[in-house]
């Protein structure tokens, strides 16, 4: 199975992650682009970085009813992202209906992940505020399970939840994991984080790394030492 480092292109223009990919001249690295950047660049940016090499995650977090999250995924496809996400709380049938919008007539299609709970929702905010019952552990797995059921190729998760998802729904099931810190790095507002290394230990597929690569002195340089750590290259 493919693992690669995403770099999390979490810039405000189109300018600024021009200028931050055009440090890159030996690998052309797999980059994240968030809500942020798509709402003020629009699709344009996709094709820009697209055109110049680089795969792409489209993060966008797809959440509405099925008929709307169909027709926006084909609308993705034909951007022709690399791998794009939704709400697992959307429902099996609203992942379903994405999977089918997002298949192209060649029966080719972008890699589809869902988001389960995200790291910012404590136990306690999930109890009470969404109603939702249970150890969080548990409700990530259950999300994680209704991913795999409606054909989708992964998830999101914490690396700590990684292990537990693979176990759960089989190595083949695909994990991307954001919180990944360096050893020696700045922790900056991230609660369940890990190391590069230890993501490969634990076995998930891709590590999306922000900060520890974009607000580093030498980003290039920070960007290999993930790709050491992660894939040992
Ligand atoms: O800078 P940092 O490495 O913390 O960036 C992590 C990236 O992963 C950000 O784009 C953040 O929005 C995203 N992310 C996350 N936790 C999640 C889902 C996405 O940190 N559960």
């Amino acid at each position: 199975m493919a693992k690669d480092v995403i770099i999390a292109c979490d810039f405000s223009s189109k300018e600024q992650t021009i200028a931050f990919l055009e440090n890159f001249t030996e690998r052309k690295p797999f980059v994240k682009i968030g809500m942020e950047l798509f709402y003020a660049e629009g699709p344009e940016i996709v094709r820009e970085i697209k055109k110049r090499g680089h795969k792409i995650f489209l993060d966008l977090k797809l959440h509405d009813i099925p008929n709307t999250v169909k027709k926006s995924m084909a609308v993705l496809s034909r951007l022709d992202v690399d791998m794009c996400n939704l709400h697992a709380a959307g429902t099996i049938e609203m992942m379903r209906a994405a999977l089918e919008g997002l298949t192209r007539e060649d029966g080719s299609r972008p890699i589809l992940l869902a988001v389960t709970q995200l790291t910012s929702t404590s136990e306690e905010r999930m109890h009470n505020d969404l109603l939702v019952q249970g150890k969080i552990e548990d409700v990530v797995v259950h999300y994680a399970k209704n991913a795999q059921i409606a054909g989708l190729d992964g998830i999101v998760c914490s690396p700590l939840e990684a292990g537990l998802v693979k176990s759960a729904c089989g190595s083949e099931f695909v994990t991307v994991t954001p919180g990944i810190r360096f050893a020696d790095g700045v922790v900056g507002d991230q609660v369940r984080i890990t190391t590069p290394q230890k993501a490969r230990e634990i076995g998930t597929d891709y590590i999306v790394v922000g900060r520890p690569i974009t607000a580093a002195e030498n980003p290039v340089e920070a960007y290999n030492r993930c790709l050491k750590d992660f894939l040992n290259i």
